[in-house]
């Protein structure tokens, strides 16, 4: 699969978010070691600090379906029908770097429309390991 498509593929798991509350949706989509593709999106709850992430979905998706590793995750975000910059926030930075490894990809969209590849050390330096 090409970039573009695995970020038409989180662009189009943007679309089902539940976020009645922030109004900001995303949405990821993941390919593991096998190929295999794994999308999330944002759900939130009216009790806040029970909503997940688009990233959390999409690494709990891959892990139910016996996915490993983390080869490539695009990120889409953004209130309405327009995206924005969605780097991962900083829990979801260390939920990627669980299942990531230095080739890691991670696709993001810049504020100029551009999608950025950022890998893991680039977005968490100096992480935790145990
Ligand atoms: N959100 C994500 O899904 N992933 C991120 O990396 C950043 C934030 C969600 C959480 C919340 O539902 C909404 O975006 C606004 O913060």
């Amino acid at each position: 699969m090409s970039d573009e498509e695995l970020l038409e593929r989180a662009r189009a798991a943007r679309d089902t978010a539940y976020c009645p509350y922030s109004g900001f949706r995303v949405g990821a989509a993941i390919v593991d070691e096998n190929g295999k593709i794994h999308i999330g999106c944002n759900v939130e709850n009216a009790a806040w600090p029970l909503g997940s992430c688009a990233e959390a979905g999409a690494i709990a998706a891959m892990v139910a379906a016996g996915g490993k590793r983390i080869v490539t995750i695009a990120i889409a975000g953004g209130i309405g029908e327009q995206t924005h910059a969605c780097t991962p926030c900083g829990a979801c930075r260390q939920r990627i770097h669980e299942f990531a490894d230095a080739a890691t990809r991670i696709l993001v969209k810049d504020d100029d429309e551009q999608w950025r590849s950022f890998t893991i050390a680039d977005l968490l330096p100096s992480s935790f390991h145990l």
